[in-house]
């Protein structure tokens, strides 16, 4: 029977902080709410989401060009861009204990203390606020940026005077953006500080409808090209009414997290707002010059902006899955084990996601030659692959412990490679093994690893 969703959500949680994938931050002084640190093997998951998606739209394209922009900026940006004004959330406050509250459904008391004092609601401000140099004045105020799409548009002239960028292109960065959320929680997916992966893709305005449309249907095939179940993804468009300040149309793609459907990335139609407004505050010249037509013009953009957190997040909760298996290992190749008296947990990431791609297992700890021959395995693929070596416990044992951090592969060796020079390959979904010569194991993997 499936689990009651809240129940899974726990399960995901405990299996992350056991097995050093996501811990609670902070949590040698009582924790810190709604942060939270990555492990050994979550940072390796979370470093492939990003180096998936920088390869998929900076590498593999000739139109778009990366930037790394900073964190703290001039804060007329948060004025121009509309932050410093827009960016909020009414909120009510408990005037006895102080505790605030987004307003989502009516309170006639104090959640937290029960008392009847509210204020009226107001208006606050997500950015995070701190102050340069030694006085905490007003003047110094600057902010830590709540998303990093800003830095990509106070950039675009650098880039247009410094590459050979012609439009339509695209800029595209990952880095860290932060929101005094109020209502966070559910794990990874609302924190307070988290990652982004943003692309301002610049066009013609003729061109926004399709591209709108394009780069909707892109994103969502980026996810399920990454092995997410196609019938938990959806299309959300945002109704004209309720649009962002800055755009003209937005789409989300939302994932059927097991506390519902959510979001995991807006596509944006922004128009011209970003630009308009940045050359405005600035008072720089910001059009590109169409050398075909030799006119000027403010391009539009399209802008599909993912988080980093919640994407991770969702390759895990669609990857964890129990089964039942049998006790012992199946057969060499052979048999997938399913239907039996043990239950294992595994989590079913694409290869190119998992932390660890490959796990070198000699059958016995025991036989110096056999361990000699495993570690020479697992020096040689551990120049190009992220590799671990275990001989502890029962070799079913060590199965699980990769099958907990979505190990794809588990190679065995056994007294018959000290002689033919061939190793068992254990795959992690269907358990089938199969034999292959060591020597060819870096091609093989190379191979699996692309495809
Ligand atoms: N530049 C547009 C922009 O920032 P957004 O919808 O506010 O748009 C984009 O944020 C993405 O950033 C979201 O789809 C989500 O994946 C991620 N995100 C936003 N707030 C977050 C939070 N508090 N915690 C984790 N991820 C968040």
């Amino acid at each position: 029977m499936p689990k009651p969703e809240p129940a899974l959500m726990k399960d995901i949680t405990a299996l992350c902080k056991r097995r050093g994938i996501i811990y609670p931050s902070s949590e040698i002084y009582g924790g810190f709410a709604n942060t939270w640190d990555y492990g050994p093997y979550g940072v390796l998951l979370k470093n492939n989401v990003k180096k998936i998606w920088w390869e998929d739209m900076v590498m593999k394209r000739t139109d778009i060009v990366g930037l790394d922009s900073a964190i703290l900026m001039n804060p007329k940006i948060w004025e121009a861009s509309g932050h410093l004004t827009q960016f909020t959330d009414p909120l009510i406050e408990c005037k006895k204990c102080h505790a605030r509250f987004r307003i989502e459904q009516s309170l006639d008391k104090c959640p937290t203390c029960q008392a009847i004092e509210l204020t009226e609601a107001k208006q606050f401000n997500l950015m995070f606020k701190t102050y340069v140099g030694p006085e905490e004045s007003g003047t110094n105020t600057v902010y830590l940026r709540p998303e990093t799409a800003q830095g990509i548009f106070a950039n675009f002239k650098n880039v247009l005077d410094s590459t050979r960028v012609k439009l339509p292109f695209g800029i595209a960065q990952i880095g860290k953006a932060f929101r005094n959320e109020i209502t966070p929680g559910n794990f990874t997916f609302r924190t307070l500080e988290f990652e982004q992966f943003e692309l301002e893709y610049f066009i013609y305005p003729k061109d926004a409808d399709t591209e709108f449309k394009t780069w909707r249907q892109a994103r969502l095939d980026w996810y399920v090209g990454l092995g997410i179940n196609k019938h938990k993804l959806r299309l959300q468009d945002h109704e004209q009414a309720k649009l962002a300040h800055y755009a003209k149309a937005v789409s989300d793609i939302e994932y059927k997290f097991p506390f519902g459907w959510s979001e995991l990335e807006g596509i944006a139609n922004r128009g011209d707002y970003d630009l308009s407004q940045h050359q405005k505050f600035s008072g720089q010249d910001l059009q590109y010059f169409n050398e075909d037509t030799k006119e000027k013009i403010l391009p539009y953009v399209i802008e599909p902006s993912g988080g980093v957190d919640r994407a991770t997040l969702a390759f895990l909760v669609d990857a964890y899955s129990k089964e039942k298996v049998n006790k012992s290992s199946p057969p060499a190749g052979g048999g997938a084990g399913g239907g039996g008296s043990e239950v294992r947990t595994v989590l079913k990431l694409h290869p190119k996601l998992a932390p660890i791609k490959v796990a070198i297992l000699p059958l016995v700890k025991k036989d110096p030659e056999l361990v000699k021959m495993a570690k020479g395995i697992y020096e040689e693929l551990k120049q190009n692959f992220f590799v671990e070596y275990d001989e502890d416990g029962t070799v079913g044992k060590r199965y699980r412990r990769q099958d907990e951090i979505g190990t794809p592969f588990c190679i065995t060796i056994d007294s018959d490679s000290l002689t033919d020079k061939t190793v068992t390959i254990r795959h992690r979904d269907s358990m089938q093994q199969e034999r292959i010569n060591s020597a060819e194991l870096g091609d093989w993997l190379k191979d699996k690893l692309n495809s």
